[in-house]
């Protein structure tokens, strides 16, 4: 990936106009997000199989799934199939790090590591240089639009230099409540994918408001 990229959230787009809203973004992103609930890990039902299968029809954007699901395990190989080419689940959804990051791999999609913010930030570090992708939630999961959670930026940083002081290139990515006043902080500390939902499909023009994300990170 380049310096850094935006990973719009399908999950604040007009479901009903999906594919207009995702290929409006073209060119601006190399990323898509695709929120996976199941109503058990989080308080909330989204999309799933059929609907990622669908898009991957249609675009090439990397698909980033990130699975809200109890039991990850047992549907790792249909999101690959599907069509993700990274799959993240939540370390609290599972005691078999180790081996969710295998079978991920092993479906050819990057691995990545999910953490709630009631989670201690030091569960993360010993994962730090052993998946290809860690995400920071900065909201509780399952909803969109909702705050920058207080404390997200030092929980950033403490993964951010973790990362560094065992030098691997594991992509660190946060998730909830990116906009135009959070992104910089957000960069600063050390993310490099900034998941942006309602901050990016909420607007009338999609794209603009990906490229309008950009500029406080690079201004
Ligand atoms: C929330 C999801 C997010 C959500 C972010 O549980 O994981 O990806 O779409 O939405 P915003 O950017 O609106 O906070
Ligand atoms: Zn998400």
């Amino acid at each position: 990936m380049n310096n850094f990229d935006i990973a719009p959230s399908i999950l604040s787009a007009d479901f009903g106009y999906l594919m207009r809203d995702i290929d409006n973004l073209k060119g601006t992103t190399e990323y898509l997000h695709l929120d996976v609930m199941d109503g058990h890990y989080v308080d909330n039902l989204s999309i799933g199989i059929p609907v990622i299968k669908s898009i991957r029809k249609h675009s090439d954007l990397i698909f980033d799934t990130h699975l809200m699901i109890t039991n990850p395990e047992k549907y790792i190989s249909a999101f690959a199939k599907a069509g993700s080419d990274m799959i993240t689940f939540h370390i609290e959804c599972t005691e078999e790090a180790q081996a969710l990051i295998d079978s991920i791999r092993a479906e050819g999609c990057k691995a990545g590591i999910a953490i709630h913010p009631d989670t201690p930030i030091e569960v993360l570090l010993p994962w730090v240089d052993k998946c290809d992708l860690i995400l920071i939630m900065s909201v509780r999961p399952g909803f969109g639009g909702q705050g920058y959670m207080d404390g997200s930026n030092e929980r950033i940083n403490a993964i951010r230099q973790a990362i560094d002081a065992k030098g691997a290139d594991t992509i660190l990515s946060v998730d909830g409540g990116i906009n135009m006043n959070t992104i910089k902080g957000a960069y600063d500390a050390g993310a490099r994918l900034l998941v942006a939902g309602n901050a990016v499909f909420a607007k009338e023009d999609p794209a603009q408001a990906v490229k309008e994300l950009k500029a406080c990170v690079t201004a």
